[in-house]
Formats: structure tokens, C-alpha cells, sequence
């Protein structure tokens, strides 16, 4: 007999103790029961953002992921929805894997023949129970309302890896050809059979009926990504302006396993990188070889923007996960059988060949300006009044780079179990070593892009803290479970601190 997968993951979030957690972030996405990893199928549909992403609901007991959903009309507030994506076909049974959404409108949706304005991509993981060989194929599902979600029945789109690849080829993105109106391209993340990573192309009209245009090229890379790892994760494509040149870029974000650049940084076993060049057919000019981690935290993978309606243009927003690899091994597992929760969206921008990201959520600040704005801060610990008796909040502060002599930052929990957040000239420093969690890097000292402003803006929730340094030059996401009876958190100042401006707000769990 086949298993109801649908009512067996509604009996798991039913019987889910998340809520009593106290380390479960309030102001996140997060699952409502079991694990989360990567985003998926990101879309804002008029004033409602759409946020999907693997859950696997029985998780410690089984692993088998479906496409989670929750959605928000203000970044802050998330609703949690019923699963829509489940894997009980006979292409996915094994789990709905990653991918991406699109959004049509007017003619787009004629023309498509499902006749859906939401169409989600994904990979089916289907794994042989007796040889436990793998099969990847790229499928869709549609979906009128984003209540209903129904899956193509021409499934899969895709059916296998194309010759000369293995079956780790997975994660479809899927965007418009803005060079060739009425054309889409889907971007897959693969592994050639000499065992490196890649991405192909495949290009169609009507979304179900896909062809293989080739591998993704880098000429003048000097053939820096040639051989970049063994496996290339969630690949995926963005256009930005260059604020400093006004010229379009198209950024390439992707999670290449198994490279070891010689330089500072990629301390994650498994990196999220960035290049910024010029999409010509299947080649993307330009990039000179250089590439960039998107965020230095420890937990950070998989990010993706948010699809919208062409009509409907607004600012480029990215999520990511806030975990990555397999860490599953937190706190939370215990305490409430979850683990793992998505970033807060970041605006996306691009300034002199460099990601610019900054939290996107904006309400008004209501817990005001902290009192030691205006003042010449000496050497010591000093609590934030603004945020005392808060776990979850957003604090930004801007210093004054001649008048300040010290290091400075912040301390987020208690004596015996906290985070610190320093601020060291150029260096910007992390240690969560007497934290709960720290099994896979406990400290991190990041140097800062050149001509970085001291501008410090943290955003804590619970068990989730997101550092960003120097109005979104630098990102640093990491899981902090600090102890759980702490709260706010304390200015550190060693030498004089001379703060100009500073906002604060704080969250309710609701
Ligand atoms: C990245 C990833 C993807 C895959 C998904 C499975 O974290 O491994 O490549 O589609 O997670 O959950």
C-alpha cells in the first residue's frame, strides 16, 4: 500500500512542539516541524511574499524532503501553510529537491500550457531501493492561487542527466531570456563524469519543453572554474546595475563543493561564492576568475532572490539558509524536534563589482535611539536599555572611525553562555565559543573590505543572528544559542567609543 504522505506530514506539524521552543526564532522563516534546509521558489505576488523550501518533517526519524511554505506580507511575520510540494511520485520519491519559481503574467500565462501564472521547478530525487543508484529529473508543479498546487502531469520535464554528467545534476533555476523575449533558460547545478562541478543551460518556450544548449562557460577566467570542486549546488543567475558605472552585470551565485582557494576565508566545508560577468549565449565573459563568498558566517548556503512579475519590479531580494552541510546537531533538536531556519531577505545591490546586502525588513524603529548615542563611550561593558528584557531585535549603530581608538561590539547573553561581536579597525571578529552550539567553528576574524564605514547592524532572533558590517558590505550569519534566560545585549568598548547614530526595534514572538 502506498503511504499518505500528505496526511503524514500534517500529523507531524500537528503534533509539533515548536512553538514552546524558546531558542525558535520569531521574526524568521522556519519549519514548523522537523529540518529545513535551502530556499526554494521564492516569489512575491502582490503584497505577499511567498517563501518554499526544503522540510523534511519527520526529521531526526527519516529524511525525505518536501517543499515547505509560509508566507508574509512584511518579512517580519510569517505564516506557516500546508506542505506544497509532496514526494509521492513515482519521479520524486525519494524527495522534492531544489529549485526556483517564476512568475508570468498576461500573455506569459497564455502562452504556457499549463496556463498557471506560478510555476515551481524542481529537482525529483528518485534513489533505486535495491542499488541505491540515483535519478535526477527537473519537474513542475503549477499553481493558480499558491493555495493549490498541482504537479505537471508531462512530468518529469527533464527526465535524467544529460551524456557526460552524473545524476548529481539538480536545482533548477529557471528566468526569463531578457536578450530573447518569450524565451526562458533553466540554469542546473551538476557534476561531469570526471567528477567536477558545473552548471549547464537549457532553453524553451512554453516552460514544459526544454533543450540543452551546453555547459556554462567562463572564457577569460583564466580557467578558474574549470575544475572548482566536485559538485556545483543551487546555481543561480542575477542581473544588477553597478551603482558606480550604471552597467549591467549578471551575477552568478553558486555552492561549489570541495574547493580550497588559498586565501582567507571558505572555513565552511561547504562555500557559497559569487562571480560578475556578462551573459553571452552559454558563456559568461568577463568575470576575470574572481570570485567572492557571499556571507563569511558559518551557517549560510544555498540563497536565491525572490521571483516577481515583471510589471510588479521592485528591489532584488535574497534569503539564504542559515545552516549548512550537515550541522544538524543543535539545541533545538532536542527541545523541539526542528533544526535550521532561513535568513532574513536581504536587498541586493552591486558597487564596484562587490554584493552590497542589507536586511530588507524595515518597520518603523520603535525602541528609539540608544542613550549612548551622542556620547564619548569609555572602555567598558554597558547594557542597551533599549533591548532589555528582548530575544529577538535589530540594533544598528554608527561610529565615528577618528574619534573611536578601540575595538568595540557587542556581547549577546550571559557571562557564562554568549556571542561576541567585535569590531577591530578592519577586522571584524565572531567568537560563539561558550555558546550552545559551536561544533563547527566556534571563532571567525574577517578581515573588511577596503574603505569599510564602522557601521555595525545586528539583527538577533533567539537562536539566529545575522551580522552586517559597513551598510551591507560584509555579511556574517550565524546560529547563536546563547543562554536562554538572557536578554538584550551589551555594548563592549575597549579604548573610546565616540557612537553618532543608532536605531533600535525589537520582536514579539506572536
Ligand atoms: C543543497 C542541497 C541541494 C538539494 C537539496 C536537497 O543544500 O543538497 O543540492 O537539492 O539540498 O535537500
Amino acid at each position: 500500500m502506498t503511504e499518505d504522505l500528505k496526511r503524514l506530514s500534517q500529523e507531524a506539524i500537528a503534533a509539533s512542539a515548536v512553538a514552546d521552543d524558546p531558542d525558535y526564532p520569531c521574526f524568521h522563516v522556519v519549519p514548523p516541524v522537523g529540518r529545513l534546509n535551502d530556499p526554494n521558489g521564492l516569489l512575491v505576488d502582490g503584497d505577499t511574499y511567498h517563501a518554499f523550501y526544503q522540510l523534511s518533517p519527520f526529521h531526526p526519524h527519516r529524511k525525505l524532503v518536501y517543499w515547505g511554505h509560509s508566507s508574509s506580507t512584511d518579512l517580519l511575520h510569517w505564516r506557516h501553510h500546508a506542505p506544497a510540494v509532496i514526494p509521492d511520485s513515482s519521479y520524486d520519491l525519494s524527495g522534492a529537491y531544489s529549485g526556483n519559481a517564476i512568475v508570468l503574467e498576461g500573455h506569459e500565462v497564455d502562452a504556457a500550457p499549463t496556463r498557471a501564472p506560478f510555476q515551481l521547478f524542481y529537482t525529483g530525487n528518485l534513489k533505486d531501493p535495491v542499488t541505491d543508484e540515483r535519478t535526477a529529473s527537473q519537474c513542475l508543479v503549477t499553481s493558480g492561487d499558491l493555495t493549490d498546487f498541482a504537479k505537471w502531469p508531462g512530468n518529469p520535464l527533464i527526465p535524467a542527466h544529460a551524456e557526460g554528467y552524473t545524476s548529481h545534476y539538480r536545482d533548477p533555476q529557471v528566468f526569463r531570456d531578457p536578450d530573447r523575449p518569450g524565451e526562458y533558460r533553466m540554469l542546473i547545478g551538476v557534476q561531469r563524469a570526471d567528477e567536477t562541478g558545473a552548471a549547464v543551460l537549457y532553453r524553451s518556450r512554453d516552460l514544459v519543453s526544454w533543450e540543452l544548449e551546453g555547459e556554462l562557460s567562463f572564457p577569460g577566467a583564466g580557467g578558474a572554474f574549470d575544475a572548482f570542486g566536485y559538485m556545483w549546488e543551487c546555481p543561480g543567475l542575477v542581473r544588477l546595475k553597478d551603482e558606480d558605472t550604471g552597467e549591467d552585470w549578471d551575477v552568478l551565485i553558486w555552492c561549489p563543493q570541495g574547493i580550497t582557494p588559498d586565501r582567507e576565508g571558505f572555513e565552511n566545508i561547504f562555500p557559497c561564492v559569487y562571480t560578475v560577468g556578462h551573459l553571452v549565449g552559454t558563456e559568461l565573459r568577463d568575470t576575470g576568475g574572481v570570485f567572492h563568498e557571499v556571507d563569511r558566517g558559518f551557517e549560510f548556503y544555498a540563497p536565491q532572490v525572490f521571483a516577481r512579475r515583471p510589471s510588479e519590479p521592485g528591489p532584488v531580494l535574497l534569503t539564504g539558509w542559515a545552516g549548512n552541510a550537515s550541522e544538524d546537531d543543535q539545541p533545538s533538536i532536542e527541545t523541539g524536534q526542528w533544526v535550521h531556519a532561513l535568513t532574513m531577505p536581504r536587498i541586493l545591490s552591486l558597487k564596484a563589482g562587490r554584493l552590497i546586502q542589507c536586511p530588507a525588513a524595515s518597520l518603523p524603529y520603535d525602541a528609539g535611539e540608544p542613550a549612548l548615542v551622542g556620547e564619548c563611550v569609555k572602555a567598558g561593558l554597558y547594557e542597551i536599555d533599549e533591548l532589555s528584557g528582548h530575544r529577538s531585535w535589530q540594533l544598528r549603530l554608527e561610529a565615528d572611525a577618528e574619534q573611536t581608538t578601540g575595538p568595540w561590539g557587542l556581547q549577546i547573553g550571559s557571562d557564562d553562555s554568549h556571542v561576541d561581536i567585535t569590531l577591530d579597525r578592519q577586522v571584524l571578529r565572531v567568537d560563539r565559543s561558550t555558546s550552545r552550539y559551536a561544533q563547527h567553528g566556534s571563532v571567525r576574524s574577517v578581515t573588511l573590505p577596503e574603505g569599510c564605514a564602522p557601521v555595525l547592524e545586528v539583527i538577533h532572533d533567539r537562536s539566529l543572528t545575522e551580522v552586517f558590517v559597513g551598510d551591507g558590505a560584509l555579511v556574517l550569519t550565524l546560529r547563536s544559542f546563547v543562554d536562554v534566560n538572557s536578554t538584550g545585549a551589551r555594548l563592549m568598548v575597549d579604548g573610546d567609543l565616540a557612537l553618532t547614530a543608532g536605531s533600535t526595534r525589537t520582536f514579539a514572538p506572536s
